[in-house]
């Protein structure tokens, strides 16, 4: 527990000390006014949930007061300092009044250092008093600010902790030049916090203005208004003019070089790597446009990519004007562009219509995946539509057969957990089947219509599983209430499992397979003798994730010397076959194993290897291929896998 506060917060002890600590002193305690605050300082935040359940529409992974105070515009100036590892300056933030008493302004921080602090109205700013709460375990330490009568801004000093959870900080040897540092931001979802004092939660959006200051030769680049043409001189100006959430506030500053795959669209990158993701990712425009023609106009002005070192912990995040990309979907074959046309689709489902709280995530991620399926359709044929949509059906049994009822749900209930642990295939899957099914149901040119309204209806705003529901209601459910029902509908969103009779799409491609793997295992062909000449890359995952718990080494061997697995440059064929090695305990694959998941942060390859380890009595082996890995693996990578291998976990 740290002390309450704060003249000499832990990080700047130093500094303060020999600066004579001029900082305010703290406020005393306010009264709690606000849900979080109140119930974190009685009880801690997991203990939190209750047979009541949660409220639709509080957030309960901020502190923030936004019934008393609602932060518009965020100004932010921040200096990077690779040595130091920690982003210094300034956040201003302009808010509104909701309340007409005064009660302290309440702020998300994790681990910042609060320099000091001003508030007032207009240009007219006084130092005021702050305190830093009790830091929790999942949310961080709230902030409050005493504000004078009036105010309507804010201006806080500040500096991030190197261990920022929001933050990764790159030495040259981890990138892809390995000459300079690299850094970026992950705030989804509750990062913002580490590198940002703000209100951090999906249900305030703000607009903001940035100036970064970064050594001259490298570059930054923010979700906002990128200039390809900025001068390279150490000062960006950045614009973000339609109001975002915080989780989508993101600043990466690399050696990264610009160029255009459209008129709309581009690249960010590492020298060499750009011109590969250009050619990889070259049919993104279309994949705007495709998206356009069916859910209306793209809202952002530009959209461009930014790709990542391999310690990403994400495939991609949806970051405005701006998605953030992992290298390892860089397959030379267009073969996983889907995860673009994914964070594309989040310009809609998720940018422009948000998620009120971590409770209806589903909202983002499930309409996501729903239209992530229409744009691969669109711009890729109905083969490779049916193909992602029975991978995405495979990914979900897979999760609903080691996941508890409760975890099944898609407004799931989530007080008291950290998001990031409660993150799976079902508001991904679960939610895009719902959606298919209602399409099903009415008609695809009239779900269209529906969705089309629903973007405009919400666009700019952030809503609840309920919102959603009851406009469910007033729409397609009053234009066909011979179709559909308000029963089974409450069923997708509320229960468990999926609904008796849910779609379960199939693909005669990967019927196709099914029988020549089966023969192979009852040993009637040899694996030489399978035709894979016209097999994609979809049916190839397909061929090795259909595989049995078990295989001989001799069967092992003979798939690895006729198809070259353990050399597959493709990392989502080479995760498949690592997982099938681990299992199998296949020692010719470890050495493989080990290069992959120390070179790559991805959690959705690193966590599933780490856990097939540990399960398949390997710990000593994930213990040391996780130490060696760990001091490149990002925050989020580090906490989430030390849980399985160490144990200290929630999951
Ligand atoms: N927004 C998510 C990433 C995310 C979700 C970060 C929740 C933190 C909390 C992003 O859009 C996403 O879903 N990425 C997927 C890709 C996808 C094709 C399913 C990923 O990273 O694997
Ligand atoms: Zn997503």
């Amino acid at each position: 527990m740290l002390p309450r506060i704060l003249c000499t917060g832990l990080l700047a002890s130093a500094l303060a000390l020999a600066a004579g600590c001029s900082k305010p002193e703290p406020v005393s305690e306010p009264e709690a006014t606000d849900k979080a605050v109140a119930e974190t300082a009685a009880e801690p935040a997991r203990q939190k949930a209750d047979s009541k359940g949660p409220e639709p529409g509080v957030d309960y992974h901020s502190f923030a007061n936004t019934e008393d105070y609602r932060v518009e515009h965020l100004d932010l100036d921040l200096a990077v300092d690779f040595d130091e590892k920690v982003l210094e300056g300034e956040a201003k933030l302009k808010f509104k009044r909701l309340t007409d008493g005064n009660p302290p302004l309440v702020l998300d921080t994790r681990d910042l250092d609060i320099q000091a602090v001003k508030a007032g109205h207009g240009g007219q700013m006084e130092a005021v008093k702050f305190s830093l709460g009790e830091k929790d375990d999942h949310l961080g330490t709230p902030l409050k600010i005493q504000l004078p009568k009036n105010a309507t801004s804010v201006a806080i000093e500040y500096r991030t902790s190197p261990d920022a959870s929001g933050v990764q900080w790159l030495e040259p040897q981890q990138t892809a030049g390995k000459q300079h540092p690299f850094l970026f931001t992950q705030a989804q979802a509750i990062h913002a916090r580490s590198f940002v004092p703000l209100q951090d939660t999906p249900s305030v959006r703000i607009t903001y203005n940035a100036t970064i200051r970064t050594p001259e030769e490298l570059r930054a680049v923010m979700s906002a208004d990128n200039d390809p043409q900025a001068e390279k001189d150490g000062v960006y100006e950045f614009e973000m003019p339609q109001p975002i959430p915080s989780y989508l506030l993101a600043l990466a500053v690399g050696d990264l070089d610009f160029k255009a795959m459209g008129e709309r669209t581009g690249v960010y990158a590492e020298p060499s790597l750009l011109d590969a993701a250009a050619k990889e990712f070259e049919d993104t425009e279309s994949m705007l446009e495709v998206n356009e023609k069916v859910y209306g106009p793209y809202r952002w002005d530009r959209y461009d990519l930014l790709i990542l070192p391999p310690s990403f912990p994400f495939g991609g995040m949806e970051n405005p004007r701006l998605s953030f990309i992992t290298p390892t979907v860089i397959a030379g074959d267009k073969s996983l562009v889907a995860l673009i046309a994914h964070e594309l689709a989040h310009s809609w489902s998720g940018n422009l219509v948000t998620n009120a709280t971590w409770r209806d995530l589903w909202l983002n991620e499930g309409f996501t995946t729903y239209l992530t399926n229409r744009i691969m359709q669109n711009v890729y044929g109905d083969e490779r539509y049916k193909m992602e949509m029975a991978l995405g059906y495979a990914d979900l049994e897979e999760d609903m057969a080691d996941r508890p009822d409760s975890d099944e749900i898609l407004a799931t209930d989530v007080r008291g957990r950290d998001p990031d642990a409660v993150f799976s295939n079902i508001p991904y899957e679960k939610g895009s089947l719902f959606l298919y099914e209602l399409e099903q149901k009415v008609g695809r040119e009239n779900f269209d219509q529906f969705l089309l309204d629903y973007f405009n209806h919400f666009s700019f705003q952030s809503i609840s599983t309920e919102d959603f529901l009851n406009y469910l209601n007033e729409t397609l459910l009053k234009q066909y209430p011979d179709k559909l029902s308000a029963e089974r509908i409450h069923e997708w969103i509320y229960e468990p499992g999926l609904p008796e009779g849910a779609p379960h799409p199939t693909s005669d491609a990967f019927a196709r397979i099914d029988p020549v793997r089966q023969q192979w295992l009852d040993g009637e062909i040899a694996a030489g003798d399978i035709d894979t000449s016209g097999w994609t890359f979809h049916q190839w995952k397909y061929f090795l994730d259909g595989m049995p718990e078990k295989l001989s080494d001799d069967q092992l061997a003979e798939l690895d010397e006729t198809f070259g697995l353990t050399e597959s440059k493709n990392n989502e064929i080479a995760f498949s076959w690592l997982m099938i090695a681990v299992r199998n305990d296949y020692q010719p694959a470890f050495p493989r194993l080990e290069e992959f998941m120390v070179g790559i942060g991805r959690n959705k390859f690193v966590r599933p290897l780490y856990r097939s380890l540990v399960e398949n009595g390997k710990r000593d082996m994930a213990e040391r291929i996780f130490e060696k890995a760990k001091p490149g693996y990002h925050p989020l990578t580090v906490k989430v896998n030390s849980k399985i291998i160490y144990g200290d976990s929630e999951d």
